[in-house]
């Protein structure tokens, strides 16, 4: 449904796509990670042609992006990053106006806008100001607007950004009912690895290159043998120890645990080198293991450009 081949967007000097190419199959999710400024933005402006890219050919359903685009471009529903509403219309209005710039006919858009508002829990907010709903509101209410043109590929930028955990989770289940039952085509942006882990498939992206691609448990598997957990007192002091320690990669704290990543084929030795380091420096360590590692521990190692 979605195939972008070498596709490249320049700012003056700032390659912020860099030849990006990756295909998304119909009733599939496919997320975009990737730190700050990494061009996930700008790729997902480019595929709904909201940019044109300087080089490269992006297809949806088939279609030529660049060529044919309104057909491409009626496939699309696109949620932006920062989008906005009118404030100062209701629910409903909002809708309203978003189908009649989609081209939906009048009787057309009010079945849709009360099943959509009924989809994403709105149903009673209709006639409320869209400036007076809770932040995770206005998001399902974006997304309602992104559904309402029935479109077969959803563009999401960072949907849940901002909203709390459960809102995020309610917002996941309408979009795995939609591709469930609809069979729809989603590509989404995000910065949380819970929600990458819920995707089919994740592309990770760096300085406008995608870097790694594949199934999470793909992504997750690219530290195998190479993560530890340490726990231990004073853990600040071990976090900093943990960084001299020769083969030791990176040391991130969650909580009170420290997650090493070390060079392949080096756990035991960099244990026991620890072990007998900390001892010399007065620190305790409690325990220290091998665990599976995590997409956080991917996703920091991709970002820092140590995979
Ligand atoms: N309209 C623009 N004009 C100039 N530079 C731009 C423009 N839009 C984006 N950029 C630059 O392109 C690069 C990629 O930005 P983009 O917004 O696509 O990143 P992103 O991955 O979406 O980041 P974030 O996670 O912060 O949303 C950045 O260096 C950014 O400054
Ligand atoms: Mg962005």
């Amino acid at each position: 449904m979605i195939a972008l081949d070498q596709v490249v967007k320049t700012f003056g000097q700032t390659r912020a796509v860099d030849g990006v190419s990756f295909q998304v199959e119909a009733g599939r999710i496919f997320g975009l990670v990737g730190p700050d400024g990494a061009g996930k933005t700008t790729l997902l402006r480019c595929i709904c042609w909201a940019l044109k890219p300087d080089s490269g050919s992006i297809r949806v359903g088939g279609f030529d992006a660049g060529r044919q685009s309104e057909k491409a471009q009626a496939l699309i529903g696109y949620l932006s990053q920062r989008f906005s509403l009118y404030e100062d219309l209701t629910v409903l209005e909002n809708l309203q106006f978003f189908a009649e710039v989609r081209g939906l006919q009048r009787q057309d858009w009010r079945e849709r806008s009360r099943m959509l508002l009924e989809f994403v829990g709105l149903a009673e907010f209709g006639d409320r100001l869209a400036g007076q709903l809770s932040g995770g509101m206005k998001q399902k209410l974006g997304l309602a607007l992104a559904l309402i043109n029935r479109p077969r590929v959803l563009l999401l930028d960072e949907p849940t950004t901002g909203v709390d955990p459960i809102t995020r989770q309610d917002f996941w289940q309408l979009i795995i009912r939609q591709v469930n039952q609809e069979g729809l085509t989603v590509l989404v942006s995000t910065p949380y690895m819970d929600e990458a882990a819920r995707c089919h498939r994740i592309g990770f992206l760096r300085s406008g290159r995608m870097v790694v691609q594949g199934a999470p448990g793909e992504l997750r598997s690219l530290l195998d043998g190479r993560m530890v957990e340490v726990t231990g007192t004073p853990v600040e002091a071990l976090q900093r120890l943990a960084r001299q320690v020769p083969g030791v990669q990176s040391a991130q704290r969650f909580g009170n645990r420290l997650h090493l990543m070390v060079e392949p084929q080096a756990v035991e030795r960099v244990s026991v080198q620890f072990n007998e380091l900390s001892r010399q420096e007065g620190l305790h360590i409690e325990r220290s293991s091998g665990v599976p590692s995590t997409l956080e521990d991917v996703f920091i190692a991709l970002s820092e450009g140590m995979l």
